[in-house]
């Protein structure tokens, strides 16, 4: 039996201008898993800590992301089994689902000896998001899988590039307490955009992509714009004005909801930004009564990374 423990890492996803596009990898914040392959065929969920998950292979996001990729590879004779130890709640838009399959088929695919590539795993890592939300979108399972930030250039045919990331970029993320399915914060987007919409939005994307590369902080902050699906969603989430104008009149280069909310993430240019941004946002928070977590963290440049490999 061969044994892997990783740390499996939470992601911001769309960053306010790039829906189901852009996203980026957390440092300090994911779920912790134990992946073994045995003589046993099958791949089975033997253990979930920390959360009401299925335990049933098909309807775990990371046993199916696992059996896709076994059935890609033509590996299915051989046995998975997963243990999973999770830290990121369940809905609070961090990426929790895409840190359970990225994770899961990552660690996999290392015990199996690196038969595919980072980008290549993308693909299998969506069947879990397509389980978890009914949308197989990558923007939370590429940025885990490849680390920094990330753009889907493509989806069909699916094209993942990895972007630059800035060293001194950090993100405050404030996640309420409460529970936002990324289905329900889906169903309240809406399909057609307007030309004046659309040229807004794509020049923004535009903008943070050059502003990652040339490390240009200014360009990065006036990119973080999202005139699309912000306006809609922003109502799902309690204070979600009042804490962005916080972060951003504390200096924060942008804010905005990550992912399908209900955390919202803003950027900092470093740790010390960061931390008063987290002040500035709980002591908005702390007036409204609701339980809420705050996190600081760096951008991970990696993506999953091995913790350790356990005696088997
Ligand atoms: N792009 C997805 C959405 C991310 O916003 O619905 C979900 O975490």
């Amino acid at each position: 039996m061969k044994t892997i423990k990783i740390f499996a890492p939470a992601t911001v996803a769309n960053l306010s201008c790039g829906f189901d596009v852009l996203g980026c990898c957390l440092d300090t914040i994911g779920d912790e898993m134990v992946i073994s392959i045995t003589d046993q065929q099958g791949v089975r969920i033997t253990k979930i800590d920390g959360a009401d998950l299925p335990m049933e292979t098909h309807k775990n996001v990371a046993g199916v992301a696992v059996e896709a990729l076994l059935v890609a590879l033509g590996k299915t004779e051989i046995g998975v089994d997963i243990e999973i130890y999770k830290k990121i709640k369940a809905g609070s838009g961090i990426g929790s689902s895409a840190a359970s399959s990225a994770g899961a088929v990552w660690a996999v695919n290392h015990l199996l000896g690196n038969p595919c590539t980072p980008q290549e795993l993308v693909a299998f890592a969506m069947v879990g998001e397509k389980l978890a939300s009914g949308n197989a979108h990558a923007d939370n399972v590429a940025p885990a899988l490849l680390g920094g930030f990330t753009l889907v250039r493509s989806y069909t045919p699916l094209d993942v590039l990895k972007l630059h990331t800035p060293q001194d970029l950090v993100m405050t993320v404030i996640h309420p307490q409460i529970e936002v399915k990324t289905s329900d914060s889906r169903s309240v987007i809406k399909q057609n955009v307007s030309l004046k919409q659309a040229i807004t939005q794509w020049g923004n994307l535009g903008g943070l992509v050059t502003g990652l590369f040339t490390e240009d902080y200014e360009l990065i902050g006036r990119s973080l714009e999202d005139v699309i699906i912000e306006p809609l969603r922003s109502i799902l989430i309690p204070e979600f004005q009042q804490v962005k104008e916080a972060a951003l009149s504390t200096g924060a280069l942008g804010c905005g909801i990550s992912g399908s909310g209900p955390s919202i993430y803003a950027l900092s240019k470093g740790l010390e930004t960061a931390e008063k941004v987290s002040n500035a946002i709980r002591d908005v928070y702390q007036k409204t009564g609701l339980d809420f977590d705050i996190h600081v963290s760096k951008i991970n440049a990696e993506g999953v990374k091995i913790m350790n490999y356990p005696e088997a």
